[in-house]
C-alpha cells in the first residue's frame, strides 16, 4: 500500500501505553448462520474477536459513532390507551458524554485501527461525523489508512427546523472515505442524479455526447437517441432527515435515512458483499444491506439498539443471526492457583 508522506495527529495523552482491548467470546442468542449477523456488546472486544474470521473479507465498512454531542440519548416511543392522547416514553439509548475531545478520538482511533485489517483490498471505509469533529477526524484517518487512500468528502445537507442561533443554520454532516488500498480498483457503481430542470428543457432526455475537434478540445455536445441515465452522482447530497411520522422511523435516536444507507451501500459494495456496521443503532446499515442483497455484520453496545434493530429486521422479513460478547474466563492452570499466604 503507497504512502508517499504520513501525518499524525496528536492530542495530550496520546502517547501513553494504549489499554489492552478487554478479550471476549461471541455466543449465539438466536437464529442459525444468516447472511445478517447481530452482535451485542463494545464493538472494540468484537472487533478483535470476529478478525481472524473477517480480515480481509470486509468490502465496506460504514460507521457512524455518536458525534461527541456532550449529551445522552434517548428513544421516543408512543402508547395509545384508549381515546386519550399518546404518551410519550423516554428510555435512555446510548451515552455521547466524554472526559474530552481526547478519550472521544483515542476511542475512535482503536476502532479504525482494527478496522483497517478487516478491509478487502478493494474495499473501503465511510466515517460519518458532523462539523465539530470532522477536520479531526479526517486528518486522524489519513493518519491510519494514509494520504494517498483518501477518496471523498460527501457532504449531506438535509433541512430541518431552524434552530434560534446567531450562526448560520447547521445543515449537513459529513462522509469521510478512505479505500483499503489505493493501489487496488476500488469497488464503485456509478450512481446517477435526476437532470437538471434546465439541462431538460435545453437538452431533453437524450444522453449527451462530446464532440471533440483536431487537437482533442471538446466542442460542443450531440444529443443522441438513448436516454440519459441522469449526471453522475457528486459529493453533495441533498436527502430528506427522517419525517416525525415517516414510515422507516423507529424512535431510536440519531437514526439515519435509509435513502442514505441505499447510496453508499449501493456505490461501494456489491450484490453478496459483507458491510460491517460497528456502530448500528436502529440498525439501518443492516436493514438497507438485506434489501440489497448484501451480506452484513451490525454492532451495539445499547441492549435498546439491539432491541430495535431485532424488531425492525423481524418487521421486514429478514433472517438474522444474534449474538452477544461475553468476556473470555481464562481457566488458571493448577500451577498459577495462587496460595494463600502462611
Ligand atoms: C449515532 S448512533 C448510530 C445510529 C445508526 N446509524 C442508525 O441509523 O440508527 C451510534 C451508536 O453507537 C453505539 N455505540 C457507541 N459506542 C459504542 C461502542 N464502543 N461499541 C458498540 N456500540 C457503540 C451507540 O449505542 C449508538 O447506538
Amino acid at each position: 500500500m503507497g504512502k508517499s508522506w504520513s501525518v499524525l495527529l496528536s492530542w495530550p495523552g496520546r502517547t501513553g501505553p494504549e489499554a489492552a482491548v478487554p478479550e471476549v467470546e461471541l455466543e449465539r442468542v438466536a437464529g442459525d448462520d444468516s447472511a445478517i449477523r447481530i452482535v451485542h456488546g463494545d464493538n472494540e472486544g468484537v472487533l478483535q474477536a470476529m478478525a481472524p474470521e473477517l480480515e480481509g473479507k470486509v468490502s465496506l465498512v460504514y460507521l457512524d459513532p455518536p458525534f461527541f454531542t456532550m449529551r445522552e440519548f434517548e428513544r421516543v416511543t408512543r402508547r395509545k390507551s384508549g381515546t386519550s392522547p399518546p404518551v410519550r416514553i423516554l428510555t435512555p439509548a446510548f451515552d455521547d458524554r466524554w472526559c474530552g475531545l481526547e478519550s472521544y478520538l483515542s476511542s475512535l482511533r482503536s476502532r479504525l485501527v482494527l478496522l483497517r485489517k478487516l478491509l478487502s483490498p478493494h474495499g473501503s471505509v465511510v466515517v460519518h461525523v458532523d462539523p465539530r469533529t470532522s477536520h479531526y477526524v479526517k486528518v486522524l484517518g489519513d493518519e491510519i489508512f494514509g494520504p494517498d487512500a483518501f477518496a471523498s468528502e460527501i457532504v449531506w445537507r438535509y433541512r430541518r427546523w431552524p434552530a434560534r442561533t446567531p450562526n448560520f443554520q447547521r445543515v449537513h454532516d459529513v462522509l469521510l472515505r478512505w479505500v483499503a488500498d489505493p493501489c487496488a480498483a476500488p469497488r464503485f457503481t456509478q450512481l446517477y442524479e435526476e437532470l437538471a430542470p434546465s439541462t431538460l428543457k435545453t437538452w431533453g432526455r437524450g444522453k449527451q455526447k462530446a464532440v471533440f475537434d483536431g487537437t482533442g478540445r471538446r466542442r460542443r455536445s450531440s444529443t443522441e437517441q438513448a436516454p440519459s441515465p441522469g449526471v453522475p452522482l457528486g459529493d453533495v447530497w441533498e436527502i430528506s432527515i427522517i419525517a416525525p411520522v415517516g414510515r422507516e422511523r423507529t424512535g431510536y435516536p440519531t437514526q439515519k435515512p435509509e435513502g442514505l444507507l441505499e447510496r453508499v451501500i449501493g456505490a461501494l459494495s456489491e450484490p453478496g458483499d459483507i458491510v460491517l456496521d460497528p456502530y448500528m443503532g436502529s440498525g439501518t446499515t443492516l436493514s438497507v444491506a438485506a434489501k440489497l442483497g448484501r451480506r452484513a455484520v451490525g454492532m451495539d453496545q445499547s441492549h435498546v439498539a439491539v432491541g430495535v434493530t431485532r424488531e425492525r429486521l423481524a418487521a421486514a422479513g429478514v433472517q438474522f443471526s444474534e449474538f452477544r460478547a461475553v468476556p473470555v474466563q481464562r481457566q488458571q492452570a493448577p500451577g498459577q492457583l495462587r496460595r494463600h499466604a502462611p
